[in-house]
């Protein structure tokens, strides 16, 4: 199951945070669209199944002041707060299964590179995209970067479901429109490519 802590927490135990396939030095392409959506920079941002990423460094350093990142491994978040060190008390850190979590709260820009895409089967994407509806309001905006119709079937050993723009926007429903769109191939740690595709959509 993707959503399986033990799988995660054993993933993030094992590997080094740049071995992990999904691994970026920067994520540029999701930095530039957290940017588009968010001029005013002390508007609520959430990573969901951040794990390790840079972004939240990226994000602090261009003066993002109210940053969440919510995983539902434990051993992810340690090694982002180890990484950051003091500027760790500046983010607000969720271990939570997206897929239970109850948000207590509205963000702007709702963030997800490679989560969503794990959760093959229906009422687990109906109840991701409940917690989404509930983290959101009207004008807020929600990108998502999953495996690209011609990406990999295959994320750390679980099957995924692949997007287009297109198809992820039919999923989430009539309360998103797609704004803005982008296909990245990206480079492995290991040398592989693998075709992302992101949707920028707006709540309405
Ligand atoms: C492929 S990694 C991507 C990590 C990060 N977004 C990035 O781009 O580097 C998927 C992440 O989602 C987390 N995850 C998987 N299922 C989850 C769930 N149901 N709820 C919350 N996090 C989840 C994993 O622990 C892992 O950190």
């Amino acid at each position: 199951m993707g959503s399986s802590r033990s799988h995660w927490e054993d993933v993030y135990t094992a590997k080094a945070e740049t071995a992990v396939s999904w691994y970026q030095r920067h994520a540029v392409q999701s930095l530039q669209m957290i940017a588009a959506a968010a001029a005013d920079r002390t508007v609520p941002v959430i990573d969901i199944g951040g794990g390790a990423s840079t972004l939240v460094d990226d994000l602090l350093a261009e003066g993002y002041g109210d940053i969440t990142v919510l995983d539902v491994a434990e051993a992810a978040l340690a090694k982002s707060k180890a990484r950051l060190g003091a500027a760790a008390s500046k983010v607000s850190w969720i271990v939570a299964d997206i897929t239970q979590w109850k948000p207590p709260r509205h963000y702007r820009v709702w963030h997800d590179r490679a989560v969503f895409h794990f959760l093959t089967d229906t009422p687990r994407q109906d109840a991701y995209i409940a917690a989404l509806e509930a983290a959101t309001e009207p004008g807020a905006t929600a990108i998502m970067a999953t495996f690209a119709l011609d990406g990999p079937e295959k994320c750390s050993g679980l099957p995924v479901q692949r997007y287009s723009p297109q198809t992820l926007a039919a999923r989430l429903g009539r309360s998103f429109r797609l704004i803005d769109e982008a296909r990245e191939t990206h480079k492995t740690p290991g040398g592989s490519d693998q075709h992302f595709s992101y949707s920028v959509l707006r709540r309405l």
